[in-house]
Order: structure tokens, then C-alpha cells, then sequence
């Protein structure tokens, strides 16, 4: 994934973030010990980000789209409400016992809620308010997501996306972009058009689309 600030002001950036929580950082160092599709990982900045943003929302409930290890459920569950609670949706079944043994390590079991299997399948059985969705899984779906959680959420609450810069793809011309990029760009057409929300495109690491809903 393309930086899109220099090497060196990165390092500079996360030197001058919060440290990571240890659980997080251990966390982080096994997926990229044992797992080569490691960069899916939100990391430390993007992490902090999440944190930073529960934090200022005070969630009751958050819908995460896309656990991998469970790094940015760990991140969001921190901003909750004493009694909030965070679902989280995951396809991959081997990624369940890493990403659940991490979840119980932040003291955090009986407040994240795992599920596993396709989000298009479960998030119509979610009976419940978000103040925030956080879509982080296949890109392909990313519309659909947007409209199957839509009225899950209520007026000022907030759809968060991550990779919408999509390594810079996004700004290539369209018969140079792979299926993945295209799909972004269409999400980020449909947000732009969509006068139901307001949005700020926020380009920390691949891109972050933050949606705060503004009417039904
Ligand atoms: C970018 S990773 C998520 C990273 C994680 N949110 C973090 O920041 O650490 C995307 C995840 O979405 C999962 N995924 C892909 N398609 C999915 C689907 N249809 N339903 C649920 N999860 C899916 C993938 O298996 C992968 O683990």
C-alpha cells in the first residue's frame, strides 16, 4: 500500500500518536508474523484514528464489517458506551480463534460480538440501532453494505469506509483500474450524490470516508 505522506513523516506521525495498547501491538506483531495478508491490519495510526473517533461518538452499539484478527474492533470498542456493544462480521472461519482469543485478551468478550459468515447474509438479521458502522471488507459489496445498513442507522450517526483511495487507483483512468478500485470509485460516487449524509474523505493511510446521516 502506497504512503501517501513520506516514510519518514509517517514514523514522524506515529511517534506523536498515543502508544499503541499493548494487547494491540502483540496483536499486530502475530498477524505479521503468521499471516501474509498482514496489510489488511488497519495498524497503529488508522487504529488510534478509529479509537480517537469512538471516543469523541460515544457509541451505544458499532457494526464492524470485516474483523481479520479483530485490530480495529479492539480500536472502536474503546470509545463504547459502558453498556454499548460491538458486532463484528467475518467470512474467513480460520481467522475466528486468533481474532477471539485477542478480543478476550482486551477484556472485551462480552462486549464484542463475533459472527461469522457472509455480511450480505447476516447484517439483515441484526436487530439493532448503530451510532457507527465501520465498513472494512470485501470491495466489491462496499454499495451494497452502504444500503443494507442505511436504516440500521439513526440520524447523526455515522458509516465509516476504509480503502477508499484504493492505493491511488482511484484517480486512474477507469480501463486502468482494477474491478476492486472501480467498486470504490462508484461507492465514492454514490456517497457524493447521496444528500441523506454529509462526508469528509479523510486521506489517512488508504483513504477513510467518514458519513454522518442527515436525514432518512
Ligand atoms: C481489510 S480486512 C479487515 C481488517 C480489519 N477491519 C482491521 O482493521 O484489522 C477485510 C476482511 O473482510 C473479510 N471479508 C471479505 N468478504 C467478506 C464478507 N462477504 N463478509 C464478511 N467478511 C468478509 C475478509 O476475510 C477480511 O478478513
Amino acid at each position: 500500500m502506497k504512503t501517501l505522506i513520506s516514510k519518514q513523516l509517517d514514523e514522524y506521525t506515529e511517534q506523536h500518536t498515543s502508544a499503541e495498547l499493548p494487547v494491540l501491538a502483540r496483536l499486530n506483531r502475530e498477524t505479521n508474523l503468521k499471516r501474509g495478508d498482514a496489510v489488511m491490519l488497519s495498524g497503529h495510526l488508522q487504529g488510534s484514528f478509529l479509537q480517537m473517533m469512538s471516543h469523541m461518538i460515544q457509541p451505544k452499539c458499532i457494526l464492524e464489517i470485516g474483523t481479520f484478527t479483530g485490530y480495529s474492533a479492539i480500536c472502536l470498542a474503546q470509545g463504547l458506551q459502558e453498556d454499548g456493544r460491538l458486532h463484528t462480521i467475518e467470512i474467513d472461519e480460520e481467522l475466528q480463534d486468533m481474532a477471539t482469543a485477542y478480543i478476550a485478551e482486551a477484556g472485551l468478550n462480552e462486549i464484542i460480538i463475533q459472527h461469522t459468515g457472509s455480511a450480505i447474509d447476516i447484517i439483515p438479521g441484526l436487530d439493532e440501532l448503530f451510532d457507527i458502522v465501520f465498513i472494512d471488507a470485501d470491495k466489491s459489496n462496499y454499495e451494497r453494505y452502504y444500503d443494507l445498513v442505511f436504516d440500521k442507522v439513526p440520524v447523526g450517526g455515522y458509516i465509516i469506509a476504509d480503502n477508499v483511495l484504493y492505493d491511488g487507483e482511484v484517480i486512474l483512468p477507469e480501463d486502468q483500474q482494477t474491478k476492486n478500485a472501480r467498486a470504490i470509485g462508484s461507492f465514492n460516487r454514490k456517497i457524493k450524490a447521496d444528500n441523506r449524509i454529509e462526508h469528509l474523505l479523510v486521506p489517512l493511510r488508504d483513504g477513510i470516508m467518514i458519513a454522518r446521516k442527515i436525514s432518512g
